[in-house]
């Protein structure tokens, strides 16, 4: 049988120190960006989560969230973070007892949530359905973990909303490929709210916002990542792609360098 978990960057198979190391620093980097901070401020008000509560941080990653809602939920609730991969659960931990934090962190699959039904007061979710392949049963999963008007909240990028400047309509489009083929679900952050409706609970609202880099400064790391795929699967030559990687370097000292993506997120209750 195959494993349902992915196997993407976040593969559990691969808890390689190294591979657990690039990976936290990325997830690290993205809790920086303005805009992934606003939005998870955005997701944390709508959970508004109380005092006492049961509450989970589903692909918690670094525990940076979970200990946000072990805060909320004080000595009297429970805040778990579920995290399949070893080494992103062993960083999330040492974190949290480090910090202070009453966050605890299990093994487990989003696809089969380790919970009985109608356990918890509030889940959130972030940048983790793009990566299953069933993300819909996901959604059902949290769903029915939620006791009757339980809370949940779902963030996800949008890979068809990856803009790169300047570039030709021809690169771009090979760009664009590589970047949407990466995720298993590319276009998870316009699929939330459909998702939780479609899991029987109320939607309360979305939200959006777009992750823009520095326009003074091209993001190499993830350029040439998509630039070198790009090559690798035919989709550009090493021409075109030095001609790109010259492009952007010359709009980047001009501060006209263009990256960005979106993230959505949604919000939404068990209906009592
Ligand atoms: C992009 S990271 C996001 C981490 C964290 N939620 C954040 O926003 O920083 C994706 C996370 O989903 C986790 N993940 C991948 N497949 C999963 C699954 N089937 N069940 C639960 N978590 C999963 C990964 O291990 C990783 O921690």
């Amino acid at each position: 049988m195959t494993d349902p978990r992915p196997t993407s960057a976040f593969d559990p198979a691969n808890a390689d120190p190294a591979v657990t190391g690039r990976l936290v620093g990325v997830l690290d980097q993205l809790a920086a960006s303005p805009g992934v901070r606003r939005l998870r401020a955005w997701a944390h008000e709508r959970l508004a989560v109380a005092a006492g509560e049961r509450t989970l941080d589903v692909g918690s990653g670094t525990g940076s969230e979970t200990q946000v809602l072990a805060a909320a939920v004080g000595p009297g609730g429970t805040a778990i973070g579920l995290e399949p991969h070893p080494g992103l659960r062993a960083v999330a931990g040492q974190r949290a007892a480090e910090a202070g934090s009453r966050a605890r962190f299990l093994d487990g699959d989003a696809l089969a949530l380790p919970l009985p039904d109608a356990d918890l007061d509030a889940v959130r979710c972030e940048r983790v359905l793009q990566h299953l392949t069933d993300p819909a049963l996901a959604v059902t999963e949290m769903a029915r973990v939620l006791r009757p008007g339980g809370r949940a909240v779902l963030l996800d990028t949008d890979w068809a909303t990856f803009l790169i400047h300047p570039a030709s309509p021809a690169v771009r489009s090979a760009l664009a490929t590589v970047v949407q083929d990466a995720a298993a679900t590319p276009d998870a952050g316009r699929s939330l709210a459909g998702w939780l409706a479609d899991a029987g609970l109320t939607v309360d609202g979305v939200a959006s916002e777009v992750l823009l880099h520095d326009p003074r400064s091209v993001t190499w790391p993830l350029v040439r990542g998509i630039g070198v795929e790009a090559v690798a699967r035919g989709l550009l030559t090493e021409a075109q792609c030095d001609d790109l990687y010259g492009e952007l370097t010359a709009a980047a000292e001009r501060g006209t360098f263009h990256l960005s993506v979106t993230m959505f997120a949604a919000a939404a209750h068990r209906p009592r």
